[in-house]
């Protein structure tokens, strides 16, 4: 049957008592989780040290820019979009960028810096109305502020990073999560230093596009910025500017378009056109169900399965977070550079980027070892091996500070929910 019922913009207020709750259960209880998972965490030379999570729970952060610009990480932010867009940066560890967040017109690159170790994440705001201090935000809002302190209103694409994570810290783990829900599309990407250019961009530069309007043709690789026909990237191959149009579940439109006869009547909710710009919240998001965040008797894999929204997610964004036990194929690590970097785009050009499951194998390859063989070079210029189907070879284990990013996804919610 289809639902006839209109969402308002937000959760409603009772919602967010109960998604409070929730969320601070699933934080609180996570710390004791991951320890516990930690201990079986050492798989095909995945390990993780186990007082870096410790760490993670209890560390400090300064709102930078690092003193010394030399030793900084670069992060660069672009907006591709057609429209002005307000990134919010959250600094979770480590010393940040010296902002939370600022306006950036269609095309421009800011550029700033971090802490080698900084943890924290990057989110595009949307339709903001901005007056000194101050931005209200259609999507990603936080807390009315210009220069966030904190993370975004759910729904938006985040882009996460650990940038020393792992065994030692030498690993950097980093993602696109659309756990809390999707808002424009978003790719990262490597930005080489003079001794990581060996790290091929395809096995780095992802990409969550699922917004209609965005898609490129539907070969099954292209290229996106820092790569090239030399190294084409894998691309999600079976969305279409139709499919993606609808691909987020009726239910968690945030601004769901009028119905035909003003709702009385069953109608096909997908066949309704949408706008283009469609935010999505997450069923997390929009329910606030213990099933749907993972928490309570559900904070276990075996009890969390995806549901539609994070099925549908899964298709258009193979390589993104969609629930909150999402590791398996969700996770890029690399070694950690010294002086290499990260650009998050929003709205970046070309479509959905299916790497993990691509090429999973080669960047199991890269982050465990820090290098890549000869012949493992050889296979990522080799077309017909990057797009043939790779079933459930190429997924990425679990990773246990995977779960850390999570669970900061959580923890943000709880700070939205509180402001
Ligand atoms: C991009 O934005 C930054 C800061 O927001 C500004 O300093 C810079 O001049 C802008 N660049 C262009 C090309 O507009
Ligand atoms: C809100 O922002 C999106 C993305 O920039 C844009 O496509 C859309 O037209 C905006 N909506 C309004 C009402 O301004
Ligand atoms: C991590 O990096 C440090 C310094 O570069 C090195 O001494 C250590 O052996 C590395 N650890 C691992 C597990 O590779
Ligand atoms: C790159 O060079 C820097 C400084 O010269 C060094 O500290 C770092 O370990 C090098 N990284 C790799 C992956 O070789
Ligand atoms: C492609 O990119 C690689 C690495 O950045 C570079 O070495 C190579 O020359 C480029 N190839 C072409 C054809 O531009
Ligand atoms: C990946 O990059 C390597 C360069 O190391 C290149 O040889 C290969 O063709 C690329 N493959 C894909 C699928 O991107
Ligand atoms: C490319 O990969 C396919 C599939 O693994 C393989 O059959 C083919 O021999 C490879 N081509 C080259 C030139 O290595």
């Amino acid at each position: 049957m289809p639902e006839n019922r209109k969402r308002p913009a937000s959760v409603p207020a009772m919602n967010r008592l109960l998604v409070f709750w929730l969320a601070a259960r699933t934080v609180f209880q996570g710390a004791a989780a991951d320890a516990k998972r930690t201990q079986d965490a050492s798989q095909d030379g995945w390990r993780v040290n186990s007082n870096h999570q410790t760490d993670a729970h209890c560390m400090f952060t300064k709102r930078g820019p690092p003193d010394d610009e030399e030793d900084g990480i670069p992060i660069h932010i672009t907006n591709n979009c057609g429209e002005t867009i307000w990134p919010g940066i959250e600094t979770q560890s480590g010393t940040g960028p010296g902002t939370g967040g600022f306006e950036q017109a269609p095309g421009n690159t800011t550029r700033l810096w971090v802490s080698p170790e900084w943890q924290g994440r990057i989110w595009g705001r949307t339709n903001c109305t901005v007056s000194g201090e101050s931005a209200s935000c259609e999507t990603g809002d936080c807390g009315q502020l210009l220069d966030c302190q904190a993370g975004g209103e759910p729904p938006a694409t985040l882009a996460e990073f650990t940038l020393a994570g792992g065994t030692d810290g030498n690993q950097t783990f980093y993602d696109i999560s659309l756990v809390d829900g999707y808002n424009l599309p978003l790719s990262i990407n490597h930005i080489p230093s003079d001794n990581t250019t060996f790290i091929p961009p395809n096995l780095t530069n992802c990409a969550c596009i699922a917004t209609s309007g965005w898609l490129d043709g539907s070969a099954g690789t292209g290229t996106t910025y820092y790569s090239n026909d030399t190294y084409p990237i894998p691309w999600e191959t079976d969305e279409s500017d139709e499919s993606v149009r609808s691909w987020c579940p009726w239910p968690n439109l945030v601004s769901p378009p009028e119905k035909p006869g003003h709702g009385i009547f069953p109608y096909p909710d997908d066949s309704i056109p949408r706008p283009p710009f469609s935010p999505c919240l997450s069923s997390c998001a929009a329910t606030g169900k213990k099933e749907d965040c993972c928490a309570g008797e559900y904070d276990d894999a075996e009890k969390c399965k995806p549901a539609r929204y994070s099925r549908r997610a899964k298709n258009v964004c193979p390589d993104a977070y969609s629930f909150a036990y999402d590791d398996d194929e969700s996770t890029f690590i690399v070694p950690r550079g010294r002086g290499g970097g990260w650009e998050v785009v929003l709205c970046p050009a070309g479509r959905s980027t299916s790497i993990l499951r691509q090429l999973g194998a080669e960047l199991r390859e890269l982050g465990a070892g820090g290098r890549l063989s000869e012949e493992t070079v050889g296979r990522l210029q080799n077309v017909t091996y990057i797009t043939m189907d790779k079933g459930d070879a190429g997924v990425v284990r679990p990773m246990v500070m995977t779960m850390m990013m999570v669970r900061w996804t959580s923890f943000a919610l709880v700070i939205w929910l509180v402001l």
